[in-house]
């Protein structure tokens, strides 16, 4: 049922012109996106707006996110060409994608993953020493985004000029890319001028490297962007200075704000749950963080950073052919695959609405799914539930009342401030669900 009334989601949605449907539509999908599609998933699982196509069961959703050729991701190319140039999410089937993520991928390898582990809990315990006095922390500024930035600068060997500069990169770009689907010129200028300010530091970081390196006698830095420069490549790969620059761009964009969203947003989903909280904690202090991952993203499931993933289909093809759901969407269609709404089908999820552990990894769409699936996942599903599990291994930790226990987007497309408290008893506890 659409807000407090009687009506449903459907019912105002036919009554409305054309016009308001579309802004109906991008409001529920803010305000009561759980409610909204599940009357969708149950009613009218495609459902298709004059401006675009809802595709709402997971099955639907893989489906448009595995034809890369039908539903490609064209929409990103002039929001981030003119930025990091080009670059392998703004491009299907492509030399570019294939080359570019194959070596990106040989590069961020598998066996350093314990030692990212370990630098996503330092830095997490780092940021929680310097506030325990205090008994309480501004986590999106000082944990959430201050881990991952930290990474960027240790792992992946771009630290930037200073941290302020890199949490305005990290914004900057991710929304032009991400959230500025009514192309606000204002949004598009200020990520070209930060791609602007990246390349030129990144420029004189890459002489600095190169020097250094050349300076060395053994004992190579293990950092992402020295591996990079100490790895050769013949001329007919392509994988110039600039190819390789667009990819450490790409490195900050695609860390920055997602970690430090879905920190918080998992951590609040776990404060919530008082029994949750406790349960969480003993798996925290387990040897093998595996248990404990999970709490971490079934908290992001119930609440996660994205709504939904959009292609532009550039043929006629129709979804779901044989179902009685089948709906042919014609070449031109923006397509919403709704991630957030795939994970609430039960059609491959039993009881979906509960806080539940165990579920096959392979339900989980945080990272995306098919040609585009993130090329961070396997650092990110380090590094985001280490810093949870820092906090949860500190005693006392509880949500503070709102406003400032609540995770606070101050009107824009990402946690701004978000307030919890530990080390103290709490003075007040607060219950109940988000
Ligand atoms: C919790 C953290 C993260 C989340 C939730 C996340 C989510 C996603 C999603 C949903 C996509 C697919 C976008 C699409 O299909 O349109 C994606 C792609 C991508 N992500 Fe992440 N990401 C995270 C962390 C990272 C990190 C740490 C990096 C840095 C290595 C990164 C780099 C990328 C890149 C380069 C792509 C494009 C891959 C391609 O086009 O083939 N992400 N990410």
């Amino acid at each position: 049922m659409a807000g407090t009334s009687t009506i449903g989601f459907l019912e105002q949605y036919d009554a409305a012109d054309d016009q308001t449907k579309v802004g109906l539509a991008l409001k529920w999908i803010r305000t009561d996106w759980r409610p909204f599609f599940k009357e969708l998933r149950e009613s009218r699982p495609i459902l298709r707006t004059p401006n675009f196509t809802f595709v709402t069961r997971f099955a639907d959703v893989t489906e448009v996110l595995s034809r890369e050729k039908v539903f490609t991701v064209l929409p990103y190319q002039p929001r981030m060409d003119p930025v990091v140039g080009p670059f392998m999410l703004a491009r299907d089937a492509t030399p570019i994608n294939w080359r570019e993520k194959g070596i990106m991928q040989a590069v961020l390898q598998p066996e350093d993953l314990p030692q990212v582990r370990q630098m996503a809990g330092r830095l997490a315990d780092e940021a929680l020493d310097a506030a325990a006095a205090a008994g309480r922390i501004e986590a999106i500024g000082s944990l959430c985004r201050f881990v991952p930035i930290r990474i960027v600068g240790e792992y992946f060997g771009f630290p930037g000029p200073d941290l302020t500069s890199m949490y305005r990169w990290s914004k900057t770009t991710q929304t032009n890319m991400f959230k500025n689907l009514l192309n606000d010129p204002a949004i598009h200028e200020a990520a070209v001028q930060t791609g602007r300010e990246m390349h030129e530091y990144l420029t004189g970081l890459l002489a600095e490297k190169r020097a250094e390196l050349a300076g060395r006698n053994g004992g190579a830095p293990q950092d992402v962007f020295s591996r990079l420069l100490r790895t050769e490549f013949p001329a007919e790969i392509g994988f110039d200075d600039e190819r390789l620059l667009s990819n450490i761009m790409g490195l900050l964009v695609g860390t920055g704000e997602t970690s430090s969203q879905a920190i918080a947003q998992s951590l609040e989903q776990i404060l919530l749950r008082p029994d949750l909280h406790e349960r969480a904690v003993d798996a925290a202090g387990a040897d093998d963080p595996a248990a404990f991952d999970e709490y971490v993203w079934e908290g992001l499931r119930l609440n996660p950073i994205n709504p939904l993933i959009f292609r532009l289909s550039v043929e006629d093809y129709t979804v779901a052919a044989g179902t009685e759901r089948e709906t042919l969407i014609p070449a031109g269609t923006l397509v919403f695959a709704c991630t957030s709404s795939a994970g609430f089908d039960t059609d491959v999820l039993e009881d979906p609405e509960t806080f539940t552990t165990g579920r096959p990894a392979y339900l989980s769409l945080h990272f995306g799914y098919g040609h585009h699936t993130c090329l961070g996942r396997y650092v990110a599903s380090v590094l985001v539930p280490e810093v949870v599990r820092r906090v949860l291994l500190r005693p006392n930790v509880h949500l503070l009342p709102a406003p400032e226990g609540k995770i606070d987007f101050q009107g824009g497309p990402f946690p701004e401030r978000f307030w919890f408290g530990f080390g103290r008893e709490p003075a007040v506890v607060p219950g109940g669900e988000g």
